[in-house]
Parts: structure tokens; C-alpha cells; sequence
């Protein structure tokens, strides 16, 4: 089926907005039209990407309707809270296009989460744009694939929150883990944290370092893991969770654990995960002994995953690796927008990584 669309970007100069082209470019029926920026708009997007060499020479207009109107699909790339004015000004000029936020602004149910983690007011609540998602009583993810088809709004996830939420969802679905007993310790590359400039992100404090962020309950991905988790059936999720920066430039490695329900079996544990991941195109259960790296998904739409069972603790530790950028921000975010538009889910998106 041929369906040609025409997606602008906002947020063009950034990281998210960057790998959002990057990947469109390989898809086949997407065209790009206008890119927008903020302090960099009226400069040349080969200033700011210059890895996008067949974009090298498109201006970056002001961030606002007047440019991103008129297109089939919006990318807002934008910082959270930059997000939701921009959809509702679209929505009052009668503009018909799918809006996809790859910002935080409408990805929680609850407005007390979003009151509480990000101090200012809801902008309200999108489909969630995780198609793997699973929703208590299934195996396998069907009901977030029927939210997302035909959807014209898409609230894309945290980076964190897809591979923390992909490790542990098969235990919580099928009743294995105990939710209120979860531990996630991930290590994150420095891409997850934008463009901007601060000091523990220069390269003086980076390079040669570890470095946790966000220690103490405080980090924003927490309530929408738990969102997650209660969709795969948990009634109450308490998790422990901290994210360290290390010194590579993309990538996520999160290792979370859980406690085992007393008396399961670790073949039981395999196949819960095995059943969840068997007909994913993007997630894969990888085989007993091998580990993820995030080495192995960069440039890809690709979650690894493994699971093992640590008897002596009484835990079920998962190991999930993804990229950042793709599979937790643009891939996931193209995915979804597939779904959207009523195209193959796969289309365009890249299955293998850049490596070594
Ligand atoms: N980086 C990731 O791995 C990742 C993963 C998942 C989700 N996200 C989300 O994606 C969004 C963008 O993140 P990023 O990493 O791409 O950040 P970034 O590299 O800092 O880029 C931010 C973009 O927003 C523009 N901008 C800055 N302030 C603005 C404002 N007040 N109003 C409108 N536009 C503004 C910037 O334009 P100028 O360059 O012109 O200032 C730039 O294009 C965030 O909501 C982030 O949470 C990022």
C-alpha cells in the first residue's frame, strides 16, 4: 500500500528530534517538510546535524503552528511542558495532523503523577506509544496496538521507562514477580540527557567516569514505569530505581529485579518471557547465557532482553538493552506512528545495529 505523508519536526536541532529524521529518512513513504528550533532557529540544520547530510542545507523556522501546520504528522521534539501548547494551538486552528510528543507532556493517566514529578500543570493524557505493552490478562501485547492504530495523538515513552517496563512486564503479567519489590539500576549514555550544556556533562567529568543521577526516588520515569506495570496487571508497584551515567554516548543497559513469588520454577520465569517476546518483531528474548549490550542495538529499533533466576536471593533479574534514541525515543516513536497511519508496524525501521 502506498501512503505517502508529509511529517515536520520540531525540535529539529536536538538530539531526539536529529535521530526523529534520521530514521524517517529511511522510511519509505515519509517526506519531510518544515524543521523547527528554538535559540537556533533561522540557522541551517547542517550546523546542528551534521551527520543528515541530505538535510544539511533545510532552514530551522521558530517553533509554532504557523510553520508546523498543514502536514500529515507533527514531531514535537521539545522539552517537557514545551509540548502540550503547541498541540493545543494546533488542534484550535482545525489542524488534522497526527501529533507525536516525544516529551514527557501527555504520557501519564494520573495528573497527581505529573503534579508530583514535574511540578506544573497536566496537559492531559495521549495514547501510549509502546505497542509491546501488555495489558493485564495477556501474554502477548494486543490491546496497546488497537489503542495506537487510527490514534492522531501519541504520547512516545521514556527511555528509562521502555526498557525498565519491557524487562519486567512478563513477570508481572503472569504473576511471577512480586511488584512491590522492584529494583532497577541502569546504566545510561549521555545522549539521554540532550544537548545541553551543564557542567557534569562536559567531557572533563564524563570521559573516565560513572556517574548516578536522579538518586532517591526523585527520577520523572518512575510513575510511568509503575503506569506501565499496572497495565500489565500489577494493583501497586514500588520501585527502587536509579539511573548512571557512563561514558558512552548512546545506550541503555537496565538491570531490574524482582522478587520471585516463592515456589516458581526458573523454567516457568523462561517461559513467561519467552511466551511475551516470541512474535515481537523489535523485542528479543535473547538465548540462555547470552547477555544484552548495548553495543548490539545501536542504530537499531531493537530491545535485547534476558532473564535469569537468582535462587539463593529469591529474584528474577532482568537485563534489557536498548538505544536511547531509538528504540526508546525515534524507532519507538515511528513504530507507533506505522500503527497510527495504518501501515505495516515494521515499516522503515531498522532491525540491525552499527557495530562495533
Ligand atoms: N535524548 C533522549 O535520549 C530522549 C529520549 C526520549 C525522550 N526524549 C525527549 O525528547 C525531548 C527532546 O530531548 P532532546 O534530548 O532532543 O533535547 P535537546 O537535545 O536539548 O533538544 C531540545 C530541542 O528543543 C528545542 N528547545 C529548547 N528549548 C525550547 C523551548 N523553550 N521551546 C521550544 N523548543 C525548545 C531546542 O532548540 P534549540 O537547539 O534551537 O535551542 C532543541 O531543538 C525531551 O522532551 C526529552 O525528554 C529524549
Amino acid at each position: 500500500m502506498h501512503m505517502t505523508f508529509t511529517v515536520a519536526v520540531a525540535g529539529a536541532s536536538g538530539y531526539a528530534g536529529g535521530e526523529m529524521l534520521r530514521v524517517l529518512l529511511a522510511h519509505p513513504e515519509a517526506r519531510i517538510g518544515t524543521l523547527t528550533a528554538h535559540s537556533n532557529a533561522g540557522s541551517l540544520l547542517g550546523a546542528h546535524q551534521p551527520h543528515l547530510r541530505s538535510l544539511a542545507d533545510r532552514l530551522l523556522e521558530p517553533t509554532g503552528v504557523d510553520a508546523l501546520q498543514g502536514h500529515d504528522v507533527v514531531v514535537l521534539a521539545l522539552p517537557h511542558g514545551a509540548s502540550g501548547a503547541v498541540a493545543a494551538e494546533l488542534a484550535a486552528r482545525g489542524d488534522g495532523a497526527i501529533v507525536v510528543d516525544l516529551g514527557a507532556d501527555h504520557r501519564l493517566v494520573d495528573s497527581s503523577d505529573w503534579e508530583a514529578y514535574y511540578g506544573s500543570a497536566h496537559a492531559g493524557t495521549w495514547p501510549y506509544g509502546l505497542p509491546e505493552l501488555l495489558h493485564a490478562g495477556e501474554r502477548t501485547a494486543s490491546a496497546q496496538r488497537a489503542a495506537l492504530r487510527g490514534a492522531t495523538r501519541i504520547a512516545v515513552p521514556g527511555c528509562n521507562v521502555t526498557a525498565v517496563s519491557l524487562g519486567l512486564q512478563p513477570g508481572v503479567a503472569a504473576g511471577l514477580i512480586e511488584p512491590t519489590d522492584l529494583v532497577a539500576v541502569l546504566a545510561n549514555g549521555y545522549s539521554g540527557a540532550g544537548k545541553s550544556l551543564k557542567t557534569h556533562l562536559l567531557a572533563g567529568e564524563a570521559l573516565g567516569s560513572a556517574q548516578p543521577y536522579a538518586v532517591g526516588g526523585t527520577h520523572r520515569h518512575i510513575p510511568e514505569i509503575g503506569q506501565n506495570l499496572r497495565s500489565a496487571g500489577a494493583s501497586q508497584v514500588t520501585i527502587s530505581f536509579t539511573p548512571t551515567l557512563v561514558p558512552m554516548s548512546r545506550g541503555i543497559l537496565a538491570t531490574a529485579t524482582a522478587r520471585l513469588v516463592p515456589g516458581t520454577a526458573p523454567s516457568t520465569v523462561r517461559a513467561a518471557w519467552q511466551d511475551a517476546y516470541a512474535d515481537e518483531p523489535f523485542v528479543r528474548l535473547l538465548p540462555e547465557g547470552h547477555w544484552p549490550t548495548t553495543a548490539a542495538t545501536l542504530g537499531a529499533n531493537t530491545a535485547l532482553v534476558q532473564v535469569a533466576v537468582d535462587e539463593r536471593a529469591g529474584r528474577v533479574v532482568t537485563v534489557t538493552a536498548i538505544d536511547n534514541l531509538v528504540k526508546g525515543t525515534a524507532g519507538g516513536a515511528l513504530q507507533s506512528l506505522n500503527l497510527a497511519l495504518g501501515l505495516d508496524e515494521t515499516l522503515g525501521l531498522p532491525l540491525d545495529g552499527v557495530a562495533p
